[in-house]
C-alpha cells in the first residue's frame, strides 16, 4: 500500500537507468516489486532514461516493449551513444544526467513530450549571425540561441531527425546534428542545402540584416591620431524569404511546414500582434513566434512568452514559460499543420 501511494502522489516519475528487463516489466504491467508497482499506480508523467547493451537496445523484444511503453503514454528517451558498462561501445549508454533532468523539468513544468515526429526531418536554426569585419571582428547581436537549441532538443526527444544549423556555443543537445556556421551567407547555404529534405524548418536565428561590404584580410590597426574609417553595411539576404521563394521552386519540398520568429514591440503605429500579423503576411511562412521585447525580456534569458500564429489566421498565446515549453507548443503547432487535411496550403482550408 505504501509503494501504491508513492505513484498516487508523484508529480513525475524518473527511471534511470532503465533496464532493458525493467522496460519488459513496465510494459507488461507487471507489479510485483517497488518500482513497477509505483509505474502502475502513476497518473503523473513517467520518464524513462535506458541504459543496456546495445543488441539489448536492438532487440526486437525491447524495440516491441519501447513502442508499448510510447504507446501509452510514456516517455521512452533515446539511450546516448558511447562506452558502456563493458568494454563494449555503442547505442545503449545512459543519458547524460543533465539530459535527463531538463526533459525531467520540461515534464514538471507542464509541457508534454509525445512520441509524434519519429521520421520527421526538422531543421533549425539559432543564435546570431557574426558577420566578420577582419579576421578578430565581427558585428553581431545579443541573441543567446538558447530557444532554438531548445526546439532542436525538444524535437529530437519527440523522436524528430533533426539539424541544427547555429553559430551559438550553447552544447548541441543529444541525438542533434550541429552544423556550425558563423555568417548570415553561411546559414543560408548550410540552411537552404538542408531544407532540400525538411518536413520543417524553423527559424529562431537572429539573422543580421547587414553585413560590411569589405572585410579586411589582416587586423585594422588603429593609425595613431587618425579618425575611425567608417563600416559601410550591404544588405544580407533574407534567408526565410529565400526558403519560400524556394518552397515554389522545387528546392524545398513543396509540402515543407516554414516557422518565422519575430521580436516584435508595439508602437504608435500597431500593436505587438499587429505587428506580427503584418510580418507573417509580409515574410509568407507558415507560422510565425511572435515575442513581445523591450523590458529586458526574452534575449539570453531561460524564459519566453508570445503568440504563436498561423497563416489561416489562427493564433494562440502562450504565457511567460520555460524557452522548452514553448519549444514544445511551436512543436504542437508544427504537428497540428501537417494534421490538417489540406497541409500547409491554409488558401485550401475551409475551417
Ligand atoms: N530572417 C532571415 N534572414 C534575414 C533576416 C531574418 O531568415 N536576413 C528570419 C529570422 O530568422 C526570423 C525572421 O526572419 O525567423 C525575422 O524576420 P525580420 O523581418 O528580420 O524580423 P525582425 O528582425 O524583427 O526585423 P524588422 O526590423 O524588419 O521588424
Amino acid at each position: 500500500d505504501v509503494y501504491k501511494r508513492q505513484g498516487q502522489r508523484a508529480d513525475l516519475v524518473v527511471v534511470a537507468p532503465a533496464t532493458a528487463d525493467l522496460l519488459a516489466r513496465a510494459a507488461s504491467g507487471r507489479a510485483d516489486d517497488l518500482l513497477t508497482s509505483t509505474l502502475l499506480t502513476a497518473r503523473c508523467p513517467v520518464l524513462l532514461a535506458p541504459a543496456m547493451h546495445t543488441e539489448m537496445w536492438e532487440h526486437p523484444a525491447t524495440r516491441r516493449n519501447v513502442d508499448t511503453l510510447r504507446g501509452d503514454g510514456i516517455h521512452v528517451m533515446p539511450p546516448a551513444w558511447g562506452r558502456l558498462t563493458g568494454a563494449d561501445t555503442g547505442a545503449g549508454r545512459l543519458p547524460e544526467p543533465a539530459d535527463i533532468a531538463r526533459l525531467a523539468r520540461l515534464l514538471l513544468d507542464g509541457g508534454s513530450l509525445p512520441w509524434d515526429l519519429a521520421g520527421k526531418n526538422v531543421v533549425v536554426t539559432s543564435g546570431g549571425t557574426r558577420e566578420e569585419i577582419d579576421p578578430v571582428r565581427f558585428l553581431g547581436n545579443r541573441s543567446s540561441g538558447k530557444q532554438g537549441h531548445a526546439i532542436a532538443a525538444v524535437a529530437a526527444a519527440r523522436g524528430a531527425r533533426v539539424t541544427l544549423v547555429t553559430s551559438s556555443d550553447l552544447p548541441t543537445p543529444p541525438a542533434v546534428e550541429a552544423v556550425h556556421i558563423e555568417s548570415a551567407l553561411e546559414m543560408r547555404e548550410r540552411t537552404l542545402r538542408a531544407a532540400a529534405h525538411a518536413d520543417v524548418v524553423i527559424k529562431a536565428a537572429a539573422v543580421a540584416d547587414f553585413r560590411p561590404a569589405d572585410v579586411a584580410d589582416s587586423k585594422l590597426k588603429k593609425d595613431s591620431g587618425s579618425e575611425p574609417t567608417g563600416i559601410r553595411l550591404v544588405r544580407n539576404p533574407d534567408i526565410l524569404a529565400d526558403l519560400v521563394a524556394a518552397r515554389g521552386s522545387g528546392d524545398v519540398p513543396a509540402d515543407c511546414v516554414l516557422v518565422g520568429f519575430a521580436a516584435e514591440t508595439g508602437d504608435s503605429s500597431g500593436t505587438v500582434l499587429e505587428h506580427g500579423r503584418a510580418k507573417l503576411a509580409r515574410k509568407g511562412c507558415d507560422l510565425l513566434v511572435v515575442n513581445e521585447v523591450g523590458r529586458g525580456t526574452t534575449f539570453g534569458e531561460d524564459v519566453n512568452g508570445g503568440w504563436i500564429l498561423d497563416s489561416s489566421g489562427g493564433e494562440v498565446l502562450v504565457d511567460r514559460a520555460s524557452k522548452d515549453v514553448l519549444a514544445g507548443r511551436i512543436l504542437d503547432a508544427v504537428a497540428a499543420m501537417w494534421s490538417r487535411p489540406s497541409g500547409v496550403s491554409a488558401a485550401d482550408r475551409t475551417d
